[in-house]
């Protein structure tokens, strides 16, 4: 489960009640042996939430949200494993930091250890600036007042081999450590700093946390910046530079990307704090997961060149995708924002926010810029381009309001364009629906349920239900036959202890899991209210669906190697195959 030790979690979890713990979201009744209340994960007046003191589960009737305590606070938070973890243990009195440091895996003391040079080496950089003036200097003439060189921990590396090196040793670190933190490097004869004569730029986590660098050259050479390399604890892509700072004192109603570390302290220094960097790199999804944490509103701040427009569309995309607002600052041609805000001041970038585009209106205003609408082939091609943008809306009346002024500006007529997205969207459709039913097949598209993994959790529900139909159950299909990844795990969980007839406890199971859906998903095999009088039947019925499942990806596998074989010309392969295939479609036939 990564880095918190096991006993941690099923302590934390057992020792929090999920009764009390949800009755701060939510007014609870008692109601014979459970607690109701309304759903807080869907818009419902009724009391459709159950809560189990017993079974230490909830579960909702209406939307059929389920889970334990720690899924709840992830869901109700919308926080990571982790997270959640550390709200709940600090609620007893449990913190998950002073137990990491007592584990001895050493994989958390290597990343403690790589924090703790981190902090070191930053403090050393930080010094030297003092003693350098051309360093201090380069910060000056950026504009960066002394309190914001100290608040972002900006430093120096000294133009020299082996400062860093000497200097971390002395404090007692090895020089594994320094490797394995990329601040040296192994040469052929001899190890050497990473960054030498660049001022230096600490990267934080977004809890402050030092986990790698950024280093600048002071004048135009190439390349500009260099950075740590991935490390254990500097993961590419997952990060956002000023994170830290940006909810520091609140959480902010909007979050502004920017790309660089200049772009973001400078707009810090203007009093702007809800700004983060992504670093150079196209925004990813998993940055833009951890935005949405704490804000669904987000502006996307890039350089107006054509590399700054692309991953803008791109970032646009990633965004929305996880369910954020996006809107985009265009900054004129040529600056940057850390150039705009020193030519202009703090109030005109609050113009430009003031003024950002939703994306729909900046694509818009970038097929605008490719075309002279004054030329009537132009303006023809323009609107056409329009139209495709507009057929991704799925609101009548935005597609209304934008036809129309669309067709103001061109002089075409509303109804032709409005004719024209319409024709476009129902091509969409259809794209998007073939789409899906190949999408059917897969097993970790989580939004269209294939009919196994209903049947798993029936089968599941059912073996918690008496030991008549576990026996059955257990005896027609083996844990290696289950297919859904946390359902085998279940399976497997279960099986062992029902054959010793131990008692279950849900949270020793849901504590193997550590997503929310993987919690919901599971949890309900104990919230499912099943019939009495299930036919033997009907079990059957389960279990072929899956052993149906499992055969024909088998004979799937088995017809693409037969393809392999054939053109290679290997004939003698290609025939055994093709009896076990033959073999697979009567197995099939006879389910
Ligand atoms: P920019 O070139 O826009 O840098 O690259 P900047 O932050 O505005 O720097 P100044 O104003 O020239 O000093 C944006 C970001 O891309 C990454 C850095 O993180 C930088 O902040 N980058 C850029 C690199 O990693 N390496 C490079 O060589 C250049
Ligand atoms: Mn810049």
């Amino acid at each position: 489960m990564g880095r918190i030790p096991d006993e941690l979690v099923d302590k934390i979890i057992h020792e929090s009640d999920i009764v009390e713990v949800i009755s701060e979201y939510v007014s609870l009744k008692s109601s014979g042996k459970n607690f109701m209340g309304v759903c807080p994960f869907h818009s419902d007046k009724g009391p459709s939430l159950s809560v189990s003191r017993e079974k230490q589960l909830y579960h909702c009737f209406g939307c059929g949200a389920s889970g334990n305590v720690l899924g709840f606070i992830m869901r109700i938070k919308n926080i990571e494993f982790i997270d959640a973890l550390r709200f709940l243990g600090e609620k007893i009195g449990v913190s998950i930091e002073q137990k990491k440091e007592h584990t001895e895996n050493p994989r958390f003391k290597l990343k403690d250890e790589m924090y703790r040079i981190n902090i070191e080496a930053a403090r050393y950089f930080f010094r030297n600036i003092y003693n350098v003036k051309a360093a201090y200097n380069y910060f000056l003439s950026r504009n960066m007042e002394d309190k914001t060189i100290k608040k972002f921990g900006l430093g120096y590396s000294l133009d020299s081999w082996n400062s860093l090196e000497s200097y971390l040793a002395k404090k007692g670190f090895s020089k594994d450590i320094m490797l394995k933190a990329g601040l040296i490097i192994k040469g052929k004869n001899a190890t050497y700093d990473r960054f030498r004569n660049r001022v230096m730029f600490p990267v934080f986590d977004y809890r402050g946390r030092v986990i790698g660098f950024g280093g600048r050259v002071l004048d135009d050479t190439k390349p500009k910046y260099l950075n740590s390399p991935e490390t254990d604890i500097f993961l590419k892509g997952t990060n956002l530079y000023g994170l830290n700072f940006a909810i520091k004192n609140k959480v902010p109603d909007s979050i502004i990307i920017v790309e660089g570390y200049m772009d973001c302290i400078s707009l810090h220094q203007a009093g702007i704090t809800n700004v983060v960097a992504s670093l150079g790199t196209a925004l990813t999804e998993s940055q833009a997961k951890l935005i949405k944490k704490y804000t669904e509103n987000v502006y996307v701040c890039y350089d107006s060149d054509s590399a700054g427009k692309t991953a803008t569309l791109k970032g646009m995309d990633i965004l929305q995708n996880v369910g954020c607002n996006v809107k985009v600052i265009s900054v004129p041609v040529g600056k940057d924002p850390d150039e705009f805000i020193k030519l202009n001041g703090v109030d005109s970038f609050n113009n430009l926010i003031n003024n950002a585009l939703p994306i729909i209106d900046y694509k818009i205003h970038l097929a605008r810029e490719k075309y002279d609408l004054k030329n009537m082939e132009d303006s023809l091609k323009f609107t056409k381009r329009v139209a495709y943008i507009l057929s991704s809306l799925n609101s009548e009346i935005e597609i209304q309001y934008y036809g129309k002024k669309i067709a103001e500006e061109t002089g075409i007529p509303q109804s032709s364009i409005i004719e024209d997205i319409k024709k476009l969207k129902r091509k969409n459709n259809y794209y998007a629906k073939n789409n899906e039913e190949e999408k059917e097949n897969n097993v970790s598209n989580y939004k269209i349920e294939p009919a196994f993994k209903k049947s798993e959790q029936m089968l599941l529900t059912l073996c918690l239900k008496s030991k008549d139909y576990f026996e059955y159950i257990k005896g027609r299909i083996s844990v290696g036959e289950f297919i859904t990844p946390f359902y085998k795990i279940a399976a497997d969980f279960l099986y062992k202890r029902l054959e010793n007839e131990e008692k279950i406890i849900p949270n020793s199971l849901l504590g193997n899991f550590s997503t929310s859906y993987e919690i919901s998903e599971v949890s309900l095999i104990f919230n499912k209210v099943v019939p009495n009088d299930i036919s033997t039947d009907l079990i059957d019925d389960y279990i072929k669906v899956i052993k149906k499942h499992n055969i024909e990806d088998k004979i799937k596998s088995i017809k693409i190697q037969i393809k392999k074989y054939e053109k290679n010309g290997e004939k003698q392969k290609s025939l055994e195959l093709f009896n076990k295939l033959i073999l697979l479609q009567r197995q099939l036939d006879t389910l």
